[in-house]
């Protein structure tokens, strides 16, 4: 055996290890109540970059979405039905116009990737939706974005929602000009009267339940415009963790303590 195969079966038998103690901490966990939809705000990856020297506009981004894909193995295997992830917002278009391209570049290489997995059936039960004003983005990452809808649309195990181009200043104008539409008779002789279910039923994230919890990694304490209308009886949980950093205990430490605070959120939900 040469020493690239030795490395080769133990990083096989470290994975193996690696999932039987993920296997034993989540039985544990599923003791108690687990989230319905986990929101993730992903902040810290310019940061990140620079705490670790790494060159290129997109280093940090680059690792970012490597945390993206262990952060969903593990809801999945906890078994969070929902997750949504802040992955690029309205305001995120005033930066750079070279650092923007770039991301677009990585998420279209990401998108492209990903349905290649779908495809050839290594998803696994993972559905994406894209939700934002897709509009602004470009041709190719939006009929990307479209396609990986399209062919994880029967994947039920877990339901990941990406919000691209969002912020909930204009999902909340998206829907209330959406519902006018749709309460409009055509005549134009009566005004049109919205109950907050029309709006409701119009906002981008309709797709999935309100968030129970929601985990911003890059230490702020802000919701910046993200999901605001959908969280008013979510924790929030804020962790100074760099999003790229965010591991196993991080996730299993925010779940533990939406477990604690179980009694107080349901109170409160029956208190609105
Ligand atoms: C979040 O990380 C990712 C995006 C908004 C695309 P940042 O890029 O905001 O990284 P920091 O917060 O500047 O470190
Ligand atoms: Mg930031």
């Amino acid at each position: 055996m040469n020493t690239q195969e030795e490395v080769g079966e133990f990083t096989q038998i470290f994975n193996a290890l690696m999932s039987l103690m993920r296997k034993f901490i989540f039985k544990v966990l599923c003791a108690g109540p687990i989230p319905n939809h986990v929101s993730f705000i992903m902040d810290g990856n310019r940061r990140f970059a620079k705490k670790h020297n790494l060159t290129g506009l997109d280093a940090g981004h680059r690792a970012g979405f490597i945390s993206v894909t262990y952060v969903l193995q593990y809801c999945k295997e906890i078994g969070i039905p929902y997750v949504t992830l802040y992955a690029f917002g309205v305001d995120n278009f005033k930066r750079q116009p070279e650092e923007v391209e770039c991301v677009m570049d990585l998420m279209l290489e990401k998108v492209e990737y990903t349905i290649n997995q779908a495809v050839s059936g290594n998803l696994n039960g993972v559905r994406v939706f894209f939700v934002g004003d897709l509009t602004s983005l470009n041709e190719r990452l939006r009929v990307a974005a479209q396609r990986l809808m399209e062919v994880t649309e029967e994947n039920k195990d877990l339901m990941v929602v990406v919000c691209v181009a969002y912020s909930t200043s204009h999902e909340i104008v998206h829907a209330v000009r959406e519902s006018c539409v749709r309460k409009c008779d055509g005549t134009g002789d009566d005004p049109v009267v919205l109950q907050v279910s029309d709006v409701e039923e119009c906002m981008y994230t309709s797709v999935v339940p309100d968030p129970d919890l929601v985990i911003r990694t890059g230490g702020g304490d802000r919701l910046s415009n993200f999901m605001t209308w959908q969280t008013s009886r979510s924790l929030l949980h804020s962790t100074a963790t760099l999003w790229p950093e965010l591991g196993l205990w991080h996730l299993v430490w925010a779940i533990l303590k939406f477990q604690r605070m179980q009694d107080y959120l349901e109170k409160k939900k029956k208190l609105d």
